[in-house]
């Protein structure tokens, strides 16, 4: 079939505009995971799926399952979940396509065996614990994420029993290795690249592994007036050379792509006039050579103890995320490429720098992901964009891309 770019990138941006009006706050974007705002979003997309003719179920994650046609199934998904301050691209874009995708092939009367997926829990903005949603579909999820709370302290356990989900239901989420041939992602690429080579679609080769901890560092709490500099055991200031280390480590590999990133710090009491004694701050380590993170890791907690010994701080670490870096299927890779040659563009191939449901889906089945041009590299920001005309090329290519695709 011969679709038309232009109407399904105008139809794509106004779902999209309309799931980005579903948020926690007037005037930014939050759209957590098991929140109020997460049960529209969801009942929104599911309403899409039905209007494009798929069958609707939805999983013990919150996953929003739309089915068409019997038999071994491509699966097609992304998420639905943001980040605090979020752009509305990241996630949706893939959802969105997923459903025009199908709903264009429907139509046209192809037999066709999908599954298009919009996961809950991609961010790991709520609770300190990722891709809970695909983990379960993977056949993967780690039930001791279960008693992991939010800032609330509501725990992953008791937001799912608010949802309306039930624990014991969380292994029939996951779908069976010989009923599923392959998961496609679209995504926005998040980074400048594209749009430095003047690309509009890029074929994903790898995603990078992730380590995420919480450095605990605990000193002695005091008054902020009467103790000498040279008496102090102040947290904070042990903190910030602690961070220093990360960004000297991380900086070591850019051949690697290698980053660190310290995005959250809480500095206990918090008070002006009183020396911090305990600072809790989480570390984001990621890099395409499992090896060289876990090395990295390894030399940053030496160096934290190492500058903790010297300041006579205590310093403690609490992992809670870590996953390996992920390969995309080179037969997938290749189909990809073959559908964007198709529509006239010149593929270019690229590592994902940021984690995607697609890496957890490769413990499953072969997986593929296709990068979206993103307007100044900008992600994770409300300026996050990408054009009507990129977004019409990257769901044509899809639409041909399942066309292609031999289960
Ligand atoms: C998700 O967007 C991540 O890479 O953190
Ligand atoms: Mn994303
Ligand atoms: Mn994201």
């Amino acid at each position: 079939m011969t679709p038309d770019p232009q109407s399904l990138g105008e139809r794509a941006a106004a779902m999209i505009a309309e799931l980005g009006a579903i948020s926690a706050e007037p005037g930014r974007l939050v759209r957590l995971f098991l929140t109020p705002e997460h049960r529209r979003a969801a009942d929104l997309v599911a309403n899409w799926m039905r209007e494009a003719g798929l069958t609707v179920s939805e999983d013990a994650l919150g996953t929003v399952r739309g089915r068409l046609g019997e038999g071994r199934r491509l699966l097609i998904g992304s998420h639905i979940d943001t980040v605090i301050d979020a752009g509305k691209y990241d996630g949706p874009l893939g959802v969105v396509a997923g459903i025009l995708a199908a709903g264009a092939l429907a139509n046209a009367g192809r037999p066709l065996a999908i599954d298009v997926l919009a996961f809950g829990d991609e961010e790991g903005s709520r609770f300190p614990a990722t891709f809970s949603s695909s983990s379960a579909c993977a056949g993967v999820f780690d039930r001791a994420t279960l008693p992991l709370a939010d800032r609330d302290g509501v725990t992953l356990a008791d937001a799912l029993t608010r949802y309306g989900k039930k624990a014991a239901g969380i292994a029939d989420a996951a779908y069976r290795p010989a009923d599923v041939a392959g998961y496609v992602e679209i995504h926005i690429e998040q980074g400048p690249r594209l749009e430095a080579e003047g690309k509009p679609l890029g074929v994903v080769t790898g995603i990078v592994g992730q380590t995420r901890l919480r450095v605990i560092v605990t000193g002695e709490a005091g008054h902020a007036g009467t103790v000498p500099m040279r008496l102090r055991r102040d947290a904070l200031a042990g903190a910030v050379e602690i961070a220093q280390a990360l960004e000297r480590i991380a900086a070591e590999h850019p051949e690697d792509d290698m980053v660190g990133t310290i995005g959250r710090i809480d500095a206990q009491p918090g008070a002006v006039n009183i020396i911090p004694g305990q600072v809790s701050f989480t570390i984001d380590l990621r890099s395409l050579t499992d090896r060289l993170r876990l090395d990295a890791v390894a030399r940053f907690q030496a160096e934290a103890r190492r500058i903790a010994a010297a300041r006579k701080l205590e310093v403690a670490f609490d992992p809670f995320h870590e996953i390996a870096t992920a390969a995309m299927a080179p037969k997938l890779q290749d189909t990809l490429a073959a559908s964007v040659a198709a529509l006239g563009h010149e593929p270019m191939r690229l590592a994902s720098g940021a984690g995607h449901d697609a890496q957890v889906m490769t413990r499953l089945c072969p997986s593929a992901m296709l990068f979206v041009r993103c307007r100044g590299g900008i992600s994770h920001n409300p300026a996050e964009f990408c054009s009507v005309a990129d977004m019409g090329l990257a769901i044509a290519a899809l639409i041909d891309f399942i066309e292609r695709f031999k289960p």
